[in-house]
């Protein structure tokens, strides 16, 4: 068994914890958000990155604790744990700089492998050669465009696309569920894609009149797979419980009809991690928690990854 380290978005410290007992993983020590565990490299869905083979290390001056993360590697994110934070920074000061800026969408990710490290004690470090994002922490930041998009929901869209480097395009047909007031619908519009927004609620007048978008007033419960015909993607970000996304989804995946599915797994009040469970096992998806997420998931369903 070898060490691994878990990191929590910030705020789902518990859900983590409650996912790795569910797993029998057992946690061994805590620094912050970061949870160290023996065990197998599992992904946890609330684990917004993970540290392979994390380490301690003598930091007894700030250059030989900056001599030896460079003498492992080269990239290192440092993550601000329990206290320290002025010798840590003057540690990282004397890393390589590793870029972290907003990025511009549709964006490359970065390709360099990550470490991760952090000061746990005024002469000690622990530090992890490579890290599960390429991401510092797994947070994927972008240039915001405050002009277009009618909410800031569609900054979730922007992070999922980019952590899958697909992105739906011309000539492929995208159906919206809970589509209002159209972030999303925004972004597949943008990419150039053919999109049909279904909510309850109305689109906001920005996006009326869209060339390639149709606007359907209806529940995303009542629509039939075979009155919308084949779609390149379903999209979801209806505020529901989540065992009736499921429901939703199973349906949808009998008829066929759907390449490859984009779902926000909203929780109200206490998470329900037996539905999480459910959509996580469905065979060829992934479940994750992205750096724009609340208290939801993201479920994921590629053609491409069957
Ligand atoms: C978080 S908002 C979606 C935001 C949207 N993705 C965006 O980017 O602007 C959730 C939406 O789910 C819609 N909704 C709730 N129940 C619904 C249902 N049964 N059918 C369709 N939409 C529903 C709400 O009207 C609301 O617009």
């Amino acid at each position: 068994m070898t060490a691994v380290g878990f990191l929590a978005p910030e705020g789902f410290e518990a859900e983590l914890r409650h996912e790795l007992a569910r797993a029998e993983v057992t946690v061994t020590t805590e620094y912050g958000r970061l949870l160290l565990a023996k065990g197998p490299a599992l992904h946890p869905a609330w684990a917004q990155n993970i540290w392979y083979d994390p380490v301690e290390l003598p930091a007894e001056s700030i250059k030989k604790a900056a001599r030896r993360l460079k003498e492992i590697q080269r990239n290192w994110a440092l993550l601000p744990t329990t206290g320290h934070h002025r010798r840590a920074a003057l540690i990282a000061e004397q890393l390589p700089h590793v870029s972290a800026k907003p990025l511009v969408f549709p964006a490359q990710p970065p390709r360099a492998p990550l470490g991760g490290w952090t000061l746990i004690a005024p002469e000690r470090m622990l530090a992890a050669p490579t890290t599960a994002s390429l991401f510092p922490h797994g947070e994927v930041t972008f240039i915001e465009d405050r002009i277009g998009p009618p909410s800031r929901a569609y900054l979730k869209l922007w992070e999922a696309l980019t952590v899958l480097g697909v992105y739906p395009g011309a000539g492929e047909r995208c159906l919206d569920l809970g589509a209002a007031p159209g972030g999303w619908s925004w972004v597949l519009h943008e990419l150039g894609a053919e999109v049909i927004s279904v909510d309850k609620a109305p689109l906001a007048e920005s996006l009326q009149g869209l060339p390639r978008l149709t606007y359907q007033r209806d529940s995303a419960f009542g629509l039939r797979p075979q009155h919308i015909g084949p779609v390149d993607w379903l999209f979801s970000d209806v505020i529901c419980y989540p065992s009736k996304l499921l429901e939703l989804v199973r349906r949808w995946m009998e008829a066929g009809t759907v390449r490859n599915f984009l779902c926000t797994i909203k929780f109200q009040g206490e998470t329900d991690f037996d539905t999480q469970d459910a959509f996580a096992a469905i065979p060829g998806s992934r479940l994750m928690h992205l750096h724009h997420n609340k208290h939801e998931l993201t479920w994921i369903k590629l053609e491409s990854e069957r």
